[in-house]
């Protein structure tokens, strides 16, 4: 039969009776497909189970797993433990199995020594960035970026980026509506990076309703990467490559990727041609600001090679995205926690204007002037992660320190959040230095911690004491936002809060 199929394929004049056969064996084909590739599902469950035996879990359902407790414990309902945290604490202690649908599963993990152990080894890897000897080179060739030499000027451009969005937010303070403040403060924090990164100025008068109209392909394509990504993240059936590839979704994934990379690739061959008569950074910043671009294409290893332009092109990538995005959402949610405790932000605000002295903007010298804000940006940090869980594989077997041990392949979750109540007190030095460093990690830790922390701290900094200057910030307890697990952390139905003029009286 199989040999016939060509030989009906080359007829000029098809046989209408052949038809209904190749149906049949198309049809055939595909479940022959469909059978090995869940027989192949389920003994890889199976497997997966037999590994994870030491770690049990709370009952899974069936075809959802964990997903429906996992949604629900991302509720903020204060003071009160949902399913999941209550598991975690009472009934499976330190780490258990927790599953997305019937095939996908993690060691969810939640004790700081466990954390510990996973973070500090060297045999896992990072699921979404470089891995081994090329990760090791790149992070040693970028680290100099991050020096506080460096980051010192981006303090006024991040401040500037700032003030532009709190004057388009005037509109607002007029009327007792709340408005949604994600969108702003995401193309803020895009509009800041590419200052600091590439020495860009962003079109961040964009519209967002009909979304950039084509005027700046570049910003939209990031800024629908970012939701695709997430998206992809939340969606299972998009874990799957073959049905993300050919689902709309897939399709306009592919387009941003395109419009991103071809700008990317034009930035830097534009510097490059630029770099061409100056390759010393202190001769460059003799003239101006470095930025990380500078840096890049500046850096060279002890064989005095260079980036290629495709490792540069990956870098900015990581930049752009883990930049923005998780700014962004940790700005979002530590205004919002401000609105929602009135207290807490009057003792900011008083503490700011103390340390501003009447100036309308902010320097570097002032961000280390503002304990009482850095502490609630930390509890706020701690109660709304903004990378809400830390994933790896790890490659060879991982023991705890109870002797538990982990197989090979599986992949870790590090979920931290703990007790729902505000309170920035938590991190008053004192208290601080009685816990566990692993017991507060939104920037992850050991050899892959993040590489912008400095930057990020300095930029939550410099936005939140610019907005409480100028604004009071008030709950809308009508729109609470439903925090959903993502890459990313987001809210479902945005982030609301209202805002009033701040009144300046002597
Ligand atoms: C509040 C803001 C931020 C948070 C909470 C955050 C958090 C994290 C976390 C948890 C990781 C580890 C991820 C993993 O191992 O799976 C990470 C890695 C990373 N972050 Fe951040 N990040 C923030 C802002 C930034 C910024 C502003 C930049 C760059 C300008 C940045 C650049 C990176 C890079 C390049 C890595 C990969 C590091 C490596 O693998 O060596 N992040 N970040």
């Amino acid at each position: 039969m199989l040999i016939w199929i060509p030989h009906y394929l080359l007829r000029t004049q098809l046989n209408i009776s052949v038809l209904p056969h190749m149906h049949h064996l198309l049809a055939l084909l595909l479940l022959v497909v469909a059978v090995c590739k869940l027989t192949a599902l389920i003994v890889k469950r199976r497997e997966t189970l037999r590994n994870l035996e030491a770690f049990p879990g709370p009952p899974a359902h069936w075809l959802f797993g964990h997903v429906q407790e996992v949604i629900k414990s991302r509720t903020p309902i204060k003071k009160q433990c949902c399913n999941v945290t209550r598991y975690k604490y009472f009934q499976y202690p330190f780490a258990f199995q927790i599953w997305f649908g019937p095939f996908v599963s993690f060691l969810n993990i939640h004790h700081p020594d466990y954390v510990k152990t996973l973070l500090s080894t060297t045999g896992v890897y990072g699921l979404l960035v470089s891995s081994g000897q090329k990760w090791f080179r790149n992070r040693r060739l970028l680290t100099p970026g991050f020096h506080y030499d460096i980051l010192k000027p981006y303090v006024k451009l991040m401040s500037d980026s700032a003030k532009t969005m709190l004057d388009k937010w005037e509109s607002y303070a007029q009327t007792s509506e709340s408005f949604e403040l994600f969108e702003h403060v995401s193309l803020m924090t895009l509009d800041s990076i590419m200052k600091c990164a590439f020495s860009l100025n962003s079109a961040f008068n964009v519209r967002l309703s009909s979304h950039f109209s084509g005027t700046n392909a570049y910003i939209k394509a990031v800024y629908d990467l970012s939701f695709l990504i997430n998206l992809r993240f939340r969606v299972i059936p998009y874990h799957n490559n073959i049905i993300f590839h050919l689902s709309p979704h897939g399709f306009r994934f592919r387009k941003a990727v395109k419009v991103a990379h071809h700008h990317t690739e034009e930035v830097i061959r534009k510097r490059r041609e630029e770099l061409k008569k100056e390759t010393e950074l202190d001769r460059i910043q003799a003239k101006r600001n470095l930025d990380f671009l500078d840096i890049l294409l500046c850096a060279r290893d002890e064989n005095q090679h260079s980036l290629s332009d495709e490792d540069i092109r990956a870098e900015v990538d990581t930049f752009m995205f883990e930049g923005h995005d998780t700014t962004a959402s940790g700005i979002s949610f530590i205004l919002y926690c401000l609105a929602c405790n009135p207290e807490h932000q009057q003792m900011c605000r008083d503490e700011i204007t103390y340390a501003l002295e009447g100036k309308d903007t902010i320097d570097w010298e002032d961000l280390s002037k503002i304990p009482y804000t850095t502490m609630c940006i930390k509890e706020s940090l701690r109660l709304y992660p903004p990378v809400p869980g830390i994933a790896r594989k790890i490659t060879k077997p991982l023991t705890f320190f109870d002797g538990r041990t982990a197989a090979a392949g599986h992949c870790c979750i590090c979920v931290y959040l703990e007790i729902w109540v505000f309170d920035p007190l938590r991190f008053l030095p004192e208290n601080v230095s009685s816990r566990s460093p692993h017991a507060f990690v939104p920037f992850s830790a050991g050899p892959r911690n993040c590489i912008g922390q400095t930057f990020a701290m300095n930029e939550m900094k410099v936005v939140i004491a610019l907005t409480l200057r100028r604004y009071q910030l008030i709950e809308d307890p009508d729109r609470k936002p439903k925090v959903i697990p993502s890459l990313v952390l987001r809210s479902l139905n945005g982030i609301h809060i209202k805002i009033k003029p701040v009144d300046h009286q002597p």
